[in-house]
């Protein structure tokens, strides 16, 4: 389609595109015939939520499967029922799986497929921000349990994502906001010069990254892609995350942590716009930046019209136990943190800065 901006996601043998534009749903049918993946697959399982209603075409025979709506479809429940359903409608491990939807989707799509017959395509339709610019992206997919977000998963990369930015067009304010803490975050991250060459097919967009212009003078496709290019680049570098992959966890840690606490009515985005000023100031009570990067940190986040103020009636102690339940903190509590050389992983922070932080916040 013309005006749709492909990124490849650079994984040796295993490569995908991501494709980037209003109307990239409408490649579907021609993906699944081109992907090596997918090319022999004659049926398709669609997975979607009932509110999401966005119109899709796979070209093959396919039958919709309805997960419930919100994060509690995020259970193996819903993992099981999805493949005793697969298995009624003949899926063979030559079809594929198609998720239509947001981040619930495309984790339950992705972990339905890396485990059904041990493993069958899935080709992800993002229809939000957040789904197009993180979760479709990178292979990781997984359900919660009772006792956290996200604790049972398998990485399986897609066979290709398509990013529909002419969807994003029909979501409420509040469910954009959702993704904008993550757009924030990709300043951060920066775009690298390897990471602008995976634009290859928008040259004059992969020129001006590469020379090093602003994401904040991006916007529509190329803010979208130029975000997808930045997280095709560190999760190439680190698929399963050893090291740098956590990277893209930046201002997470206690965006997690209100979201985990449960009481402040935070979207994701929010959460982590919150994130994203407290790992500034844990960086400056540390030495490692200095007041103008903490203020920078604010005008980004303020330009997405997202408050950076930690919510009213925050426990701070329980803020800080939270911190040390984060899958992050192997070797003590761990922070995502700035320097004047970018961001690094930084373990065995002392909790004593990390309350000081949170009072100066
Ligand atoms: N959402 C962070 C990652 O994909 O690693």
């Amino acid at each position: 389609m013309s005006g749709t901006i492909r990124v490849d996601v650079p994984l040796g043998d295993r490569s995908y595109p991501v494709l980037v534009g209003d109307g990239a749903r409408h490649e579907l049918a021609s993906v699944l015939r081109e992907s090596k993946l997918t090319a022999g697959a004659q049926r398709a399982a669609v997975i979607t939520q009932p509110g999401i209603g966005v119109d899709i075409d796979p070209g093959i025979g396919f039958e919709t499967f309805e997960i419930p709506d919100g994060e509690q479809a995020k259970e193996l429940s819903t993992i099981g029922e999805l493949c005793s359903r697969f298995t009624r409608f003949g899926l063979t491990r030559r079809d594929v799986v198609v998720g239509v939807g947001g981040g619930v989707v495309t984790d339950v799509a992705g972990f339905a497929a890396a485990v059904y017959h041990r493993g069958v395509a899935v080709v992800h339709v993002a229809t939000t921000l957040l789904g197009q610019i993180d979760a479709a992206v990178g292979g990781k997919t997984g359900v919660n349990l009772a006792e956290g977000k996200n604790l049972v998963g398998a990485f399986w990369q897609p066979a290709a994502v398509l990013c529909d930015t002419e969807v994003l067009d029909t979501l409420p304010e509040r469910e954009l906001r959702a993704g904008y803490g993550e757009l924030a975050k990709y300043h951060f991250i920066g775009c690298t010069p390897q990471a602008a060459q995976l634009i290859g097919s928008h040259p004059s967009l992969a020129r001006r990254l590469e020379g090093g212009e602003p994401l904040s003078s991006l916007e529509g496709a190329e803010l979208v892609a130029a975000c997808v290019a930045i997280k095709a680049e560190v999760v190439a570098s680190d698929e399963t995350e050893g090291g740098r992959r956590a990277l893209l966890n930046y201002g997470h840690t206690l965006g997690h942590a209100l979201e985990i606490a449960g009481r402040f009515d935070l979207r994701h985005g929010e959460a982590v716009a919150i994130g994203l000023r407290y790992a500034a100031v844990v960086a400056r009570v540390l030495g490692r930046i200095d007041d103008d990067r903490v203020a920078e940190h604010e005008r980004v986040v303020a330009a997405y019209g997202l408050n950076a103020s930690l919510p009213h009636g925050i426990d701070r102690d329980e803020i800080i136990e939270l911190f040390g339940r984060d899958k992050k903190a192997a070797g003590g509590i761990t922070f995502v943190l700035d320097s004047p050389d970018g961001l690094e992983v930084v373990p065995g922070i002392d909790p004593g800065v990390l309350r000081s932080a949170l009072e100066r916040m």
